[in-house]
Parts: structure tokens; C-alpha cells; sequence
């Protein structure tokens, strides 16, 4: 089991945009995780395994050990607090950014105390601690789009990336808060213990990524 290499993601748009670059690694997915109901999958090197879990447990997994490898959103990366992860290569998949939205045309300053919907309550309130303001966090597992039309919130801060989700709302960014992608991580432990097998993926990796972009 020592020598099994164990990968965890989240199935969607993670899966889709990170298989092929490990397909051109030689790892292969067996199974496709949207008709599979396995959460473990084999794939083309007998010594390689993916889990398909959620994308905000993807870093638990591989701080404790229980993954060696991930790929996580670099919005879920800066949510997550712990230290027991490297974060050694930035994929360039599943780009979008983190914004601040409220309804279009709202030119309310922000200020203390203002409501803020988010899934990233951490990552908003350093954003706002850093500008001085504290803010009331409110906390949102999904659709944050819909708090602000709602009356729930005064603001949300959410992933952009066409921004057709905000416009179908009548919502506006008016801040970037930070440039997403998703992340190859790594267990500190596995990268030492790990490393014949963890070192060459990173290379390759590194090498896929730098030819397409
Ligand atoms: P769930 O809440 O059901 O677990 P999720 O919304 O966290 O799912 P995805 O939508 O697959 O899962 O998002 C995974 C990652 O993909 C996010 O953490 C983010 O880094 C990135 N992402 C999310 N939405 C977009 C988007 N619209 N465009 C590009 N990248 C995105
Ligand atoms: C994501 C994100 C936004 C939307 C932004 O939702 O949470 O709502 O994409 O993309 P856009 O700017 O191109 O509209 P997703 O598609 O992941 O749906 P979800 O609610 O199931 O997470
Ligand atoms: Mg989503």
C-alpha cells in the first residue's frame, strides 16, 4: 500500500479539466465519477488511486495524510487553514476570481458592519480586516447570488467567471479579491516519503502546464 499514490479531487468542472493533463501523465481514470457511484477509482497505473470527494474536504484529505496528492481551488486553498500541505504548482485549470457582487447599480460605500453572504466567511473577513472594516459575515453553502435580491444580504462575495450568474440576478462586481485556479497539493509527509513517486508526477505536471499556457 506504501507505494499506491492516492489523488484526491472533486468530480465536475476539477475532474473534467484535470484529467486530461493527467491522462498526459499516464494516469487515466478508469471510471468515469458522474456514472460511478465508487468514490475510490482505480486507474491505468495499478499504483495510482483517485478519490472524488467534495472540493472545500480536498485539503483535509491531504493534510492528515488520507490523500497524498490533490487538486484544489485555490478559493478553497486560501479558506482552509492548517499547515500540514505544499502547494508546489498552480494547474491554470478552472480559472474564475473572487469578487465582490452587490445588486447593479447599489453605490451604497461599503462600511462597518455590512452584511456579506459568502461560502468564503474566513477569506472576507481578512479582505475587509485588511481595509479596516469589520464586516458581518453571513454564512452560505450555495447560490449566494440570490441573498442580496433577497434582502439577506448587502453584498456577497462569490466566483466569477462570465459573470452571467451575477447579470441573471441583477447583481454587479465591483472587486476582485483574488485571481482563482486550481492547485496540485501535496502532504508535507508524502513529499518526503513519497518522493520517487511524487517528484516525477510534479515534474511532468509542471512541464504539461508550461506548454499550454
Ligand atoms: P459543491 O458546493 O457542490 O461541493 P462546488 O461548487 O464547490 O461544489 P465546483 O463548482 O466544481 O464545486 O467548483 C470547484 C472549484 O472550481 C471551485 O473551488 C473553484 O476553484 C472553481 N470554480 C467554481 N466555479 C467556477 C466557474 N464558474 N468557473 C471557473 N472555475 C470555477
Ligand atoms: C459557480 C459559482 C458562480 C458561477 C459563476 O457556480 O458559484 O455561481 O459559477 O460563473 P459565471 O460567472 O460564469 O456565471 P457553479 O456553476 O459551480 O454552480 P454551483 O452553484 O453548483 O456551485
Ligand atoms: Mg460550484
Amino acid at each position: 500500500m506504501n507505494d499506491m499514490l492516492t489523488i484526491a479531487m472533486s468530480k465536475g468542472r476539477i475532474f473534467e479539466q484535470a484529467m486530461p493533463l493527467l491522462a498526459r501523465a499516464g494516469i487515466e481514470a478508469a471510471e468515469d465519477p458522474d456514472k460511478s457511484r465508487k468514490l475510490v477509482l482505480p486507474t491505468s497505473d495499478p499504483q495510482v488511486r483517485l478519490l472524488i470527494i467534495r472540493a472545500s474536504d480536498v485539503p483535509t484529505y491531504v493534510e492528515h495524510g488520507a490523500a497524498d496528492v490533490g487538486v484544489a481551488g485555490k478559493d478553497v486553498l486560501l479558506e482552509h487553514d492548517g499547515d500540514g500541505l505544499y502547494e508546489p504548482l498552480d494547474l491554470k485549470i478552472a480559472r474564475c476570481r473572487l469578487m465582490l457582487a452587490g445588486r447593479a447599480g447599489d453605490t451604497t460605500p461599503l462600511h462597518d458592519h455590512m452584511r456579506i453572504a459568502t461560502k468564503y466567511v474566513q477569506t472576507t473577513r481578512r479582505y475587509f480586516a485588511a481595509r479596516g472594516l469589520q464586516v458581518e459575515t453571513i454564512k452560505l453553502y450555495g447560490s449566494m447570488e440570490l441573498a442580496p435580491l433577497m434582502g439577506l444580504a448587502d453584498r456577497i462575495v462569490d466566483l466569477v467567471d462570465t459573470g452571467n450568474t451575477l447579470k441573471a440576478n441583477g447583481l454587479e462586481a465591483t472587486e476582485t479579491i483574488a485571481e482563482i485556479s486550481s492547485r496540485l497539493i501535496v502532504n508535507k509527509a508524502a513529499l518526503k516519503m513519497k518522493s520517487a513517486r511524487v517528484k516525477p508526477l510534479l515534474q511532468q505536471l509542471d512541464a504539461i502546464v508550461s506548454a499550454d499556457n
